[in-house]
């Protein structure tokens, strides 16, 4: 099969020079053959949620953010922990996919790159739970910790240059990406089988 599997990354952090954005910038770019890596970027532009106005016509970037949760193979996280939780816009952000249906049965994983001694324990049971309501397909093995220090990333281009840590953090992205591609090889072989 010749189908390149669309990996949308999402960061959780707003914060200029995010050791998070680092990572999935870095993502963006390493993924070579193996998937088509989409950043999404649009995380400050969205409203605050509102069910009142999760109604057609959706605000803009909230029908932009679901488009782009639509047209994914797979969903990638990567974001800090603030105050033993979630960053409230990336909250933000994950409340809005609870009201459409796009998330529903899609693979998603995280990469938690915290370098602290919790390691955003408590940020990554969070987002185990939210992501549990959407009703996303958590990919165990695609759900890893890989601390990422600030000293790895490089200031002028925000990407992680440690080789080590690149790796790793591929590795996650391959892991959920190979979740996805088994997935159209079972689907292949059942329609062979009909
Ligand atoms: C307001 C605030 C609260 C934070 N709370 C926590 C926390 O509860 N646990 C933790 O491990 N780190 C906490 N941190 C540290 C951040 O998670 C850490 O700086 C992380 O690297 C930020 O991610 P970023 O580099 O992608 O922006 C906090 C930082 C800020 C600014």
């Amino acid at each position: 099969m010749n189908r390149t599997a669309n990996l949308v990354l999402i960061s959780g952090s707003l914060r200029e020079g995010s050791t998070n954005t680092a990572v999935v910038r870095t993502l963006a770019g390493l993924l070579g053959d193996r998937a088509r890596p989409l950043e999404y970027r649009g995380m400050a532009a969205l409203p605050h949620f509102n069910p009142d106005d999760d109604v057609e016509p959706l605000p803009a970037e909230v029908a932009r953010l679901r488009q782009v949760v639509a047209e994914a193979d797979a969903v990638l996280f990567c974001t800090p922990e603030y105050a033993g939780g979630l960053p409230g816009s990336f909250k933000n952000l994950l409340d809005w996919t609870v009201g459409g249906t796009e998330i529903v049965d899609k693979p998603v994983g995280w990469i938690n790159a915290s370098s602290s001694a919790t390691g955003a324990e408590g940020a990554h049971r969070a987002l185990r739970a939210v992501l549990g309501y959407t009703g996303a397909r958590l990919v165990e093995e695609a759900c890893t910790r890989v601390p990422v220090p600030r000293t790895a990333v490089d200031a002028a281009t925000g990407t992680v240059t440690d080789p080590e840590v690149r790796e790793a953090i591929a590795e996650v992205a391959y892991a959920l990406v190979g979740h996805v591609v088994a997935g159209w090889g079972a689907l292949t072989t059942g329609e062979a089988a009909e």
